[in-house]
């Protein structure tokens, strides 16, 4: 069992549900060009700074969706943590592997994080990658995070405010879809998962792409409750 506690969220999940038909092929798809289109995550790495100032060096760091593993996974080695990423999309782990050789990475759906034996992390961030999921699912990916993170361990969370479940969206020439809640719907999923809220900072951002709408990125710094 690789929690600290026990807990395994995806065991009373059921798994039969789980449909990611496309998404994985639209990340394959987008590759790099997510880099291009998403540039200026000051939001992201102010919140990757949080989570990296937390922890002493060389604690082990999970980044749950790590893209192409810039700025985060490579923000967080350069501050001297010892980085695990996983990302559902090979073209994603090989960029990221390219990007950012210090770091490990796994091709991994984050719903096999409770078995596939990585943890437990002394922190871990997931930017943009739990909106991905149905609604549905998102408080159990938090609460397998809650049991993927040590007692107190920082979690970095990145998300963007819509009240939208499991709705299709163009992104770069593809569909993917994606789920949301309104701020204060999601600090409260947040905090029934087993986390407290440290802080909190949202920001207007404007994609460099036509094809994908402006949004409003919400950072949560969380902390594990024992
Ligand atoms: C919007 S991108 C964000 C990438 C990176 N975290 C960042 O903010 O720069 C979402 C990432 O999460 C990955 N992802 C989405 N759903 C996932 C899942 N169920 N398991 C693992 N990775 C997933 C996608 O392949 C993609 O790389």
């Amino acid at each position: 069992m690789s929690s600290t506690d026990g807990q395994q969220a995806y065991a009373d999940y059921d798994r039969t549900t789980i449909d990611r038909t496309g998404q994985v092929e639209a990340f394959d798809a987008i590759g790099d060009r997510y880099d291009e289109v998403f540039p200026h995550k000051e939001g992201q790495t102010a919140a990757g700074a949080w989570l990296a100032e937390q922890l002493p060096a060389g604690s082990r760091v999970l980044d749950v969706g790590c893209g192409t593993g810039v700025p985060t996974a490579r923000q967080l080695v350069a501050a001297g943590h010892r980085v695990v990423g996983i990302d559902f999309s090979p073209t994603m782990v090989k960029i990221s592997r390219e990007n950012v050789p210090d770091a490990e990475f796994h091709q991994m759906d984050l719903a096999d994080l409770e078995s596939g034996g990585l943890g437990p992390f002394d922190g871990a961030t997931a930017f943009f990658s739990l909106l991905m999921l149905p609604r549905a699912e998102i408080p159990v990916a938090l609460r397998m995070l809650h049991g993927q993170l040590k007692p107190g361990g920082p979690l970095a969370l990145g998300m963007v405010e819509a009240d939208v479940d499991d709705f299709g969206i163009p992104f770069l020439g593809n569909t993917i879809r994606v789920s949301g809640y309104l701020r204060d719907e999601l600090r409260q999923v947040v905090r029934d998962a087993g986390f407290e809220i440290a802080g909190e900072e949202s920001f207007a951002y404007a994609p460099a792409s036509t094809d994908v709408s402006p949004e409003i990125q919400i950072f949560l710094n969380c902390r594990r409750r024992p």
